[in-house]
């Protein structure tokens, strides 16, 4: 992989995966960031909807709710 020069990482770099539910985002996120830190890279790993209470109601309703409820 090849990563910006150091002067540019100075200003991160946000990275998104998105798929469809059990596309295997959590599994490619995990070897990324695995991938990251043996490069001497920061990095720090976040998911939405989050494991609270409201984001695993928020990934229950995925399947079944749409538009402007879902959102
Ligand atoms: N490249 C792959 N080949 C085969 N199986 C895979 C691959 N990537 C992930 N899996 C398997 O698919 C399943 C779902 O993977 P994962 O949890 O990473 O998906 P996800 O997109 O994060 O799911 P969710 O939408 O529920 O968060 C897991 O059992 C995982 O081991
Ligand atoms: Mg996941």
């Amino acid at each position: 992989m090849k990563l910006r020069s150091s002067s540019d990482r100075q200003h991160g770099l946000f990275v998104s995966v998105d798929g469809p539910g059990g596309a295997g985002k959590t599994t490619i996120v995990r070897h990324l960031a695995q991938m990251l830190v043996a490069s001497g890279e920061h990095v720090h790993v976040t998911a939405e909807p989050s494991t609270s209470a409201i984001g695993q109601l928020a990934s229950e309703l995925t399947p079944t709710v749409t538009g402007h409820a879902l959102a």
